[in-house]
């Protein structure tokens, strides 16, 4: 059994990434020192009040603060009234949290080279989890990530990315920055040349799809984390229920079993939830 923290975390900065997207950085617990990537966190942006519901964020980056105290960043889309209030928070308010939750990205030493796809603000969770894989002693030797967006402004942390040591592979809908059109091309075409022993992706559900069908294809293993809707986090709404592939009546909760699933589990061209 998990343990799950709720608490109030404090913020340390929240600065604005463009018209659309922002960076929160909150101080928390040391209990999310074991947090690991691909975990997300249940948010209430104005504390419970309005909207009434918690809204769930991946994990996007931890860090070791002194004193082990730990401070997680939130990388978020502004889409609606949650994420409206999360762009006013200022440093020094407190946010109700609740996490780490969910299963996270499966790594392990065995790996020895590793694609990542990341489409808009499916980066977010893609920064920790190639943090963690650059800083494994017995990681992979070759991690290169595709990044896409539909423009210039929807391509994410690119200078974090590359601090990470990862290769960086752009492109973008519109050909605004780097190769124009989807990710899934120079993907592909990598994989046609070196086959990766896993995929890891995030992005939109179309584009997991893809990434889905591409690794089924070359017969190579791949993680994807989804996006559903969530009341809860922890299993008690069934608001998150996402259709298994092998079987027309089994559902799995997003927020228990994933948001991480191996892609040939999830019935992704119907973006899982043919319910
Ligand atoms: C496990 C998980 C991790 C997530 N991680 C991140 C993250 O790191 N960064 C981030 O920006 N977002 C993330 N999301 C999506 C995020 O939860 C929603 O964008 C957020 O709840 C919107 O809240 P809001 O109040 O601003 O918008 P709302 O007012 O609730 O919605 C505004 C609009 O966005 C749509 N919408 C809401 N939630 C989703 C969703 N999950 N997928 C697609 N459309 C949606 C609504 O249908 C509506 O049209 C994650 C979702 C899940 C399930
Ligand atoms: S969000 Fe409530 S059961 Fe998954």
């Amino acid at each position: 059994m998990k343990s799950i923290f709720q608490e109030k975390a404090k913020v340390l900065n929240n600065t604005r990434i463009g018209l659309s997207y922002g960076r929160i950085a909150l101080l928390c617990s040391r209990n999310y020192l074991a947090a690991k990537p691909g975990q997300f966190v249940m948010v209430h942006p104005d504390n419970g009040t309005d909207p009434l519901l918690r809204r769930p964020f991946s994990i996007h980056r931890l860090i070791t603060l002194k004193h082990d105290a730990a401070c997680i960043e939130i990388l978020y889309k502004i889409v609606g009234k949650g994420t409206r209030q999360m762009v006013k928070l200022s440093p020094g308010d407190r946010i109700d949290i609740l996490g780490p939750l969910g299963n996270g990205f499966a790594i392990s030493d065995r790996l020895q080279r590793v694609y990542i796809a990341g489409g808009g603000i499916g980066a977010a969770p893609l920064l920790f989890l190639a943090s963690a894989l650059r800083s494994m002693k017995n990681g992979p030797v070759e991690c290169t990530l595709f990044l896409g967006g539909r423009s210039k402004s929807d391509l994410l942390c690119m200078n974090e990315f590359v601090d990470t040591g990862i290769k960086l592979h752009v492109s973008t809908d519109d050909g605004t920055a780097g190769e124009k059109g989807f990710l899934t091309n120079p993907l592909e075409a990598a994989i046609q040349e070196n086959c990766p022993d896993m995929i890891y992706a995030c992005g939109p559900m179309g584009m997991l799809a893809c990434v889905a069908g591409i690794a089924e294809k070359y017969e190579t293993s791949c993680q994807v984390s989804i996006e559903t809707v969530m009341a809860c986090g922890m299993g008690a709404c069934l608001g998150c229920a996402v259709k298994e592939k092998t079987s027309d009546a089994q559902y799995l909760h997003a927020c228990l079993d994933g948001p991480v699933f191996d892609a040939c589990c999830l019935s992704l061209q119907s973006g899982g939830r043919e319910l």
